[in-house]
């Protein structure tokens, strides 16, 4: 864990000192680095790529197809951003926060959320925007965890939010787009279940039972835990907050009733979604949360961890000042989402070859094939040269192995004369032509 208070200041780069070496630049010169990436992050190899800009397209289509715009910000902000009253979530802002002191002495964070970054935005622009408006984000975002299975220290979030309105089928929209997005993956209602809380019925209904305001606050950071401990515990640090083992009990009981039916599942229901249980225990870990909370969980045991998570938040932007502009997302990560279409067999085989090959006979002719694949290229087909010393026949087997769909040989009759050979590497059909007779071909 890096509490925020103990990073160290960078040293001034052009001190003398830092001019002689290093003993630590002495021990790593003798030593190969490391190939892996930084504890707890990824590198995307090809093949991984491919599937991360499916989940990514599959996304942004989404969303936009519900009539979202896009926007973007820089990975680093102001560390007082996550801090302030309203804003905070103690257990990521004191252990999960990667924070640092920059050159000019500010301390800057590297966005561990969105959330907060959208809703700064927001404020910045509240009397131009014609409110609502419906914004999303795919941020790379950055958390000191413990990396297990669903959770590592970098991934990748997919935001969407309704800005300026607390219309209760603001709601319904927001999740109705979270589940018609696991549609798009291929998923039916059985893969997920969609779980629902209000923050607002919790307090009411906490305030029934005489609990007070401190204590809710306490009891929802319990509830955040209540499945990853035993009932035991969980009782016994209920007890510490509500110091009343009578009221403790009538708390368990009212949680564990959950015949609820709010506004909003009964508009998903009217939506034909029914895949939504009302869960009192859900928590969701920030603050700002002031209504409507949920989470979509995969119904495969094996990914046990939320693939994504929301609700409404009408304060936040008020940290700006203004009139404070009421705002619904949520937020799904690229990590659980990649289990998930692992996990119920939702991904194609990604194809990264590019369509056309071209294969020299020998490396002299290589550049020549580089002239006959710039019209392809133009004309917008991948195409790529085979510019490795293998033999032909290796060249032709590596070509297809990879999935390219064409090919075509390049040797000394095909620089002199003006034919070529097009060979279909799925079929075997092989078609003769001029250079711009298969561009015609394969892009016309
Ligand atoms: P969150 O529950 O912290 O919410 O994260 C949302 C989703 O991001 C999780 O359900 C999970 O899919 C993914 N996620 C979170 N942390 C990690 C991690 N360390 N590794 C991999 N995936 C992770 C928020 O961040 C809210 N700001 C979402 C929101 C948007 N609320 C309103 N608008």
């Amino acid at each position: 864990m890096i509490p925020h208070q103990t990073v160290a200041r960078p040293q001034a780069m052009h001190s003398v000192a830092s001019l002689a070496p290093l003993p630590y630049n002495q021990a790593i010169m003798n030593k190969p680095l490391p190939t892996g990436p930084y504890k707890g992050v990824r590198d995307f190899y090809p093949e991984d790529m491919a599937i991360e800009q499916y989940i990514f397209d599959v996304w942004s289509q989404t969303a936009e197809s519900f009539g979202f715009e896009q926007y973007g910000a820089s990975v680093l902000e102001p560390s007082e951003l996550y801090k302030a009253k309203g804003a905070e979530n103690e257990e990521m802002v004191n252990e999960q926060t990667y924070t640092f002191v920059d050159r000019g002495d500010r301390e800057v964070t590297l966005r561990p959320e969105m959330t907060p970054t959208a809703a700064r935005m927001i404020a910045g622009r509240a009397k131009e925007l014609s409110f609502p408006v419906r914004w999303y984000a795919t941020p790379n975002l950055f958390r000191y965890e413990r990396a297990q299975r669903g959770r590592l220290r970098e991934h990748w979030q997919w935001n969407c939010d309704i800005f300026g309105t607390n219309d209760y089928t603001a709601d319904i929209e927001i999740i109705a787009l979270a589940y018609q997005t696991l549609l798009n993956f291929g998923a039916d209602q059985s893969m997920f279940q969609i779980r629902l809380n209000d923050r607002a019925l919790m307090t009411r209904l906490y305030h029934a039972l005489g609990v007070a305001d401190e204590q809710i606050t306490a009891i929802t950071r319990l509830n955040d835990r209540r499945n990853k401990i035993s009932s035991e515990d969980y009782r016994a640090a209920l007890n510490e907050i509500t110091n009343d083992e009578a009221l403790s009990e009538q708390i368990i009981l009212m949680l564990d009733n959950s015949d609820e039916q709010t506004d909003v599942m009964t508009g998903l229901a009217e939506l034909g979604i029914d895949n939504v249980v009302f869960d009192k225990s859900l928590a969701r870990g920030f603050d700002y949360y002031t209504g409507t909370i949920f989470e979509i969980f995969d119904t495969d045991p094996a990914n046990n961890r939320s693939l994504l998570g929301g609700g409404r938040y009408d304060n936040l932007t008020s940290l700006f000042g203004g009139t404070p502009v009421p705002g619904i997302g949520f937020g799904m990560g690229d990590v659980g989402m990649r289990n998930f279409l692992e996990t119920h067999d939702l991904l194609i085989e990604p194809i990264t070859a590019p369509t056309l090959m071209i294969l020299p006979m020998s490396i002299e002719q290589n550049l020549a094939a580089q002239k006959i694949a710039l019209p392809f290229r133009v004309a917008g087909l991948s195409t790529a040269v085979d510019m490795s010393d293998r033999k032909l026949g290796k060249k032709l087997s590596a070509a297809s192995d990879h999935l390219s769909e064409y090919a075509i040989v390049v040797g000394e009759n095909e620089i002199d004369g003006d034919s070529l050979t097009l060979k279909n590497l799925t079929t075997g059909e092989e078609t003769a032509g001029t250079l711009d007779q298969l561009v015609e071909k394969l892009t016309g």
